[in-house]
């Protein structure tokens, strides 16, 4: 018999298309498992004011298909902060929790870890996130949702940027990473990404321009990953503007509507995988974990490894958008 008997369950940071099937999933496994589930309202916000409601098997009825997170999610500065952790740690013991399951990206699992380090709880993370950039998972829950998105969106701009013939830079999300950029730009047959990765190495966009960007064509699409590091869709077109006049330019960025919509199949599969495979991490007493899928296999990642090293994007796919594109 496990000795946790009771389970609390967050969705923090931004939310991702999937998180919804990963609490169905994270919920129903448990139950089956004889746990308790208490659903933690707003992240780490709802742990220390106490928003903490019993969460049965209907609770997460109807739910695998949507977009959003129905425990709500938020960026919370006090958990931060020693103080705010303690008044997290006194609801945790006033609800009985024996362990968390997160769910989020690169911040949630770094408050994770400071509290499970703190306060000795089990907490098992699974990667929520459209930015993909956590180390060792293949893919992160949200990020195929947020790509067909990109790409359905750069479908229909291409219509009005072949039409007028003009250079358009779309700015994706991705916070410092590229894949979303750079894999969007593969999907969707853009002509170049510009992704931080590489920009302090070279200048990809004098480069790209070197390259013949418009040679033999008439219009062309670059995804730009947002970033201080790339200066962003706008930063870019600016400098397009000033050094190469001839070009007609214009800039769309796709914000949040990245986030939302209904998780693709894929990232429902992976969600439920994920959230089943969390509850039986705590089953083998797993503690200080993130679930990842590294070639279709389960994983578990150390938290300080999932957080700390940088996930390397394939930069062999740069050279496959250059030649596919030329
Ligand atoms: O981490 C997910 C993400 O969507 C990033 O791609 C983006 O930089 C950030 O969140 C935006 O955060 P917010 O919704 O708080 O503005």
């Amino acid at each position: 018999m496990s000795p946790i008997k009771c389970i609390g369950l967050l969705t923090s940071g931004g939310d991702a298309p999937g998180m919804n099937a990963a609490i169905r999933a994270v919920t129903r496994s448990a139950i089956y498992n004889g746990m308790t589930v208490k659903g933690i309202y707003r992240g780490y916000k709802g742990l220390i004011t106490g928003e903490i409601v019993e969460f049965k098997t209907q609770n997460v009825s109807n739910i695998i298909q949507r977009g959003g997170t129905i425990l709500k999610t938020a960026r919370c500065m006090e958990f931060k902060t020693p103080e705010g952790r303690k008044l997290a740690y006194e609801n945790i013991v006033k609800e009985q929790i024996d362990a968390l399951v997160t769910i989020g990206g690169d911040g949630t699992l770094s408050g994770a870890r400071i509290f499970a380090q703190e306060y000795n709880i089990p907490v098992v993370g699974l990667p929520g996130t459209i930015d993909n950039d956590l180390f060792g998972t293949d893919v992160t829950i949200g990020y195929d949702t947020a790509l067909n998105t990109i790409m359905e969106c750069v479908d229909k701009i291409r219509d009005t940027a072949s039409a007028h013939e003009r250079l358009f830079f779309i700015e994706v999300m991705g916070r410092d990473a590229g894949f979303l950029a750079l894999n969007g730009a593969l999907a969707s047959g853009a002509e170049a990404a510009i992704i931080p990765e590489i920009s302090t190495e070279k200048d990809q966009l004098s480069e790209m321009i070197e390259q013949g960007i418009r040679k033999s064509k008439n219009s062309s699409i670059v995804l730009v990953a947002e970033s201080e590091i790339t200066g962003g869709a706008m930063g870019i077109a600016e400098r397009v503007k000033k050094e190469y006049p001839d070009f007609d330019v214009r800039v769309t960025i796709l914000g949040h509507l990245q986030r939302g919509g209904s998780p693709s199949a894929q990232d429902r599969i992976m969600a439920t995988r994920m959230g089943a495979a969390a509850i039986d991490a705590l089953l083998e007493d797993q503690r200080n974990v993130m679930i990842g899928i590294q070639n279709e296999q389960i994983v578990y990642v150390p938290f300080s490894k999932a957080i700390r090293n940088e996930k390397a994007i394939n930069r062999d796919l740069l050279n496959v958008l250059r030649i596919t594109s030329s």
